[in-house]
């Protein structure tokens, strides 16, 4: 029998609990959805004023040489490069996880097509965050003839389906619904072992789970540093390529900001020789300036003890809506085997949105996907074990008093 008192004392011991004053919390509110939309870290306010004030409206133009606007992408991608196992020069910080998957996967595509022109199958998941799958239909659709999306239904599908045919494999590190967590060393072993490249999707699991790209020998990766980065909204993702490929690296989106000289003015495009070239156009720099502050959080701790302290928050939400909602027709989604557990927890429920609604009134921030999921992410940085005994508090009244059967929670908002 877990109780309160045991979750306090586990605060007391946190080795990470110092971290969560560098956050803006709002008072009352349990935030269990920092894989969507990470918290905002106190700096940010700060810094969003300075970018604005100062480098904006004082220093105006020169601001692309005077503050390095122009290297931001760069120095971002290499402030985060420690989180994924990179090195300096190997990540970027530039547009949305969309744009950065077409471009990878592109890039991915021409690699294979200039030495193996027979292997013209793209595999993904049909489970994928949808704007992947919905990105490669894009790319296949421009492809010459003969390339096509092919579809596997989870991890057990995985080894028969790559083959001698297959150029590429686009797999999401954590799944953004279940929570399942691929170990990626086997996985890239996997598809090299029939001659295909592994492109990685980390929106869920850059800043959950450690990640080491080059130990894993990965060959493309692309994230969000809006959830657990802190980020902000819509602030720019992360790109990261393999430095084997750097004599190959060629995408289609081939704006000015990727170029090798972009102030030749020249009429012909030629790539920067490094990962500029994933750059296209002008970088929103008021938004890409905020990413820094929540990076910078991650970088006064290591991955290893987030690891740690993001198992144990997610076993005790487990092991406390086991213990204090059972019977309540929740079914959890999420491996229970830590080694393929990523840091949401994930139940399904037939009155999920509704529930979700409930709890979102009573201050416990969680969201809901289809069909039917319940879906609490686990932020280590700034959750406390206490919080999860007050979250599991909240959801078992919501629960046992039906609260998801009033007619304002059954309402659908734009977004879920
Ligand atoms: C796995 C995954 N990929 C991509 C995205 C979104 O990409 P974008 O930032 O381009 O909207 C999300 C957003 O939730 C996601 O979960």
């Amino acid at each position: 029998m877990i109780t309160l008192e045991q979750c306090r004392a586990r605060d007391q011991a946190d080795e990470l609990a110092s971290l969560r004053q560098q956050f803006d919390l709002p008072e009352g509110t349990l935030y269990l959805d920092g894989n969507s939309l990470g918290a905002m870290p106190k700096d940010a306010l700060a810094r969003a004023q300075d970018v604005i004030r100062r480098e904006w409206g004082v220093d105006l133009i020169n601001s692309w040489n005077k503050n390095n606007w122009w290297v931001l992408p760069t120095r971002l991608g290499d402030l985060l490069a420690p989180l994924v196992g990179a090195d300096a020069g190997e990540a970027i910080v530039t547009d949305t996880t969309s744009l950065n998957l077409f471009k990878v996967v592109a890039n991915a595509v021409d690699i294979q097509r200039r030495g193996h022109p027979e292997r013209k199958i793209i595999l993904a998941e049909r489970d994928a965050f949808p704007t992947d799958l919905y990105m490669l239909q894009g790319l296949a659709g421009i492809l010459d003839q003969g390339y096509t999306l092919q579809l596997v239904d989870g991890p057990d599908d995985l080894g028969a389906a790559v083959t001698e045919r297959t150029a590429v494999v686009v797999l999401s590190h954590v799944n953004y619904r279940t929570g399942y967590l691929y170990d990626m060393k086997t996985v890239d072993a996997l598809v090299h072992a029939q001659g295909a490249l592994a492109v990685w999707d980390l929106c869920h699991s850059i800043g959950a789970v450690p990640i080491d790209l080059k130990d894993a020998d990965a060959d493309f990766a692309v994230g969000c540093t809006y959830k657990y980065l802190n980020g902000g909204p819509g602030a720019p993702a992360m790109l990261w390529a393999h430095p084997r490929h750097r004599a190959d690296f060629r995408q289609p989106l081939s704006g000015w900001w990727g170029h090798a000289r972009p102030f030749d003015m020249a009429t012909d495009y030629v790539p920067d020789p490094g990962i500029r070239s994933f750059l296209c156009g002008t970088q929103p720099i008021v938004s890409m300036s905020l990413v820094a502050c929540g990076v910078g959080i991650f970088l006064q701790t290591d991955m290893e003890k987030v690891r740690r302290k993001s198992l144990a928050l997610t076993d005790l939400f487990i092991q406390l809506v086991a213990q204090e909602c059972a019977g309540q027709d929740l079914t959890l989604v999420t491996p229970l085997d830590h080694k393929y557990r990523g840091s949401h927890v994930s139940f399904r429920h037939p009155q999920g949105y509704a529930a979700v609604q409930a709890l979102i009134a009573r201050g416990v921030i969680g969201d809901y996907r289809e069909p039917e999921i319940m879906r609490f992410g686990i932020t280590p940085l700034y959750l406390r074990f206490a919080d999860i005994w007050d979250a599991v508090q909240h959801l078992k009244a919501v629960l046992e008093g039906r609260e998801w059967d009033r007619a304002e929670y059954r309402e659908r908002g734009l977004v879920t």
